[in-house]
Formats: C-alpha cells, structure tokens, sequence
C-alpha cells in the first residue's frame, strides 16, 4: 500500500526547538525524528511514499532523505503544504499520489515501540472505510491532548472526540490511519474547526457515522514527540533505551 508521512504543521508546541527548523528534523536519539516515521512506514510494508511539508524546509527533508532507497523505500515523493491548515488539509494533497487506490497515513512526530505491520496487513486484505490504530492510556490528563473514541459494549466506535475535556474512554487515536480513496472526497466536504484546521478527527468520525471504521489496539509504547517540550523527552529517553519499530 501507498504510505502518506505529513511532516507540516508549525511546531509551535516545541519552540524554541522549532524557532529554526521543522520539529521532524529533531533528534530523537540517532537520527531525525522523521527517520523514525519512515522506517515505521518501510517495516509496515510500505514501499512507495509521498512527504508532505511546509515550504521553508523541504530543502532539509531531501537532503537528509534523498529518494528514499537508503531507508528502504522504492519511491520517495514530495509535496508542500504552504499553510498549516491542519492534517486532514495535508492529507488532501495526496490525492493524485494515491491514484484513486488505498492509503496509509502517518504523523512523522509519531513514535511506536511496535511495529503496527499487522493493522496494514488487516487493511490491505480488506481496503475499505478506514482503521485506526489506538493506543491505551491510564493518563487523563494526556488524553484531554488528544483525539479520544467512545467505544461501546459491542466494541463499536460511537464518535472520535478531539482533545475532550472529559475523556469517554481510555484510548487514544494514534497518529497511524488506513483509508479507502473515498477519504479525499470526505475531506472536501470538511470545514475548518475552532482552531482554524482541516481536522482528521472530522474525517474519522465521518467514517464513524457510516460505520466504516475499524480498529487495532497497538500493544507497548506510544508517543507523539510533537505535543509537548516533555513528551519530546521521555520519547527520545524510550527511543534511546528500548529502540522503535521492533517487529512483534
Ligand atoms: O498524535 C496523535 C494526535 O494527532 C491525535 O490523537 C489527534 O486526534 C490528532 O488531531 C493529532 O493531534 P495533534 O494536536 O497532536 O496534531 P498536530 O497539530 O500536532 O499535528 C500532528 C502532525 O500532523 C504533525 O506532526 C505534522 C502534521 N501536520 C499538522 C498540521 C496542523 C501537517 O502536516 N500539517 C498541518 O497543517
């Protein structure tokens, strides 16, 4: 399957870190954090991949990535998102990438302890609607900060909420998702939130609403470098102790 790595955003979050370059270009441990993301991708099976990035920086993406090949890609494309009008505006941008067929879509500031192989298999024997990857977490105060699913008896998802200040359940949605092609006509139809993004959440709760949306729990660690100067430690302290991507 086609793999989609968004690496755009500001990175607001992490400044000053990010005052001077795109915060997937950090280190996390050995290498950038988007390095991370690629290899994710690449073990998950992914052979042909489009970046997506804000303008400024795409220079320091190529040069450090190249085509590709090093990192066991077969193709490596890239495309610029000129405004960080959110995730699911990104994702927009790859719709004649995806040429008309299924998806993979990753945050670069997403980090696994596990490779999630097993839910781009899942997808790819049955490429229709989407599926999530889902990570448990004891921590409400980390969930307030991130997309979070009400799941009910039957191990439905009801709705995605973003950043809830109650969380309905004790799930995060990672930054991992598998879609059908029918993705980018939902995201034409999507307006911009409170925050003045595209948001990914809307994409999945449109999903949602058909019934259409599936889900893994990945087992082990997750983390999402990019939200906060402390995650961005503790993820490079795991990375550093235990590796990423290790294969299940
Ligand atoms: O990490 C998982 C979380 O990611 C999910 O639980 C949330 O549901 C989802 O909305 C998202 O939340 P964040 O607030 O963490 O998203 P953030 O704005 O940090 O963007 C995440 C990545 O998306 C970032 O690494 C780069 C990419 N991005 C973001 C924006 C806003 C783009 O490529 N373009 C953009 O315009």
């Amino acid at each position: 399957m086609r793999g989609v790595l968004l690496a755009g955003g500001t990175g607001s979050r992490l400044l000053r870190l990010t005052k001077i370059t795109n915060k997937h270009l950090l280190p996390v441990h050995d290498r950038s954090m988007v390095e991370w993301a690629v290899e994710a991708l690449v073990a998950a099976g992914v052979s042909d991949l489009l970046l997506v990035t804000g303008g400024s920086r795409i220079g320091d993406f190529m040069q450090l990535l190249g085509d590709g090949h090093e990192l066991g890609l077969n193709s490596l494309n890239y495309a610029v998102q000129e405004h960080a009008g959110g995730i699911a505006e990104a994702l927009g941008l790859a719709e004649s990438f995806a040429e008309g067929e299924a998806i993979v879509v990753m945050l670069a500031d997403n980090i696994f302890e596990w490779s999630f192989e097993a839910t781009i298999a899942a997808f790819s024997a049955n490429p229709v609607g989407c599926r999530l990857v889902l990570s448990e977490s004891d921590d409400v105060d980390h969930l307030r900060h991130l997309g979070v699913p009400e799941i009910d008896d039957q191990g439905t998802i009801r709705s995605i909420i973003e950043k809830p200040q109650d969380p309905p359940s004790s799930f995060a949605v990672t930054g991992v998702y598998c879609y059908d092609p029918d993705v980018f006509t939902i995201i034409k139809t999507l307006v911009p939130s409170g925050r003045g993004e595209l948001e990914i959440t809307d994409v999945n709760n449109h999903y949602v609403r058909e019934g259409r949306a599936a889900f893994d729990v990945q087992p082990g660690f997750w983390g999402d470098a990019g939200e906060s100067i402390a995650a961005y430690q503790s993820v490079g302290e795991f990375v550093s102790r235990h590796g990423a991507n290790k294969a299940r």
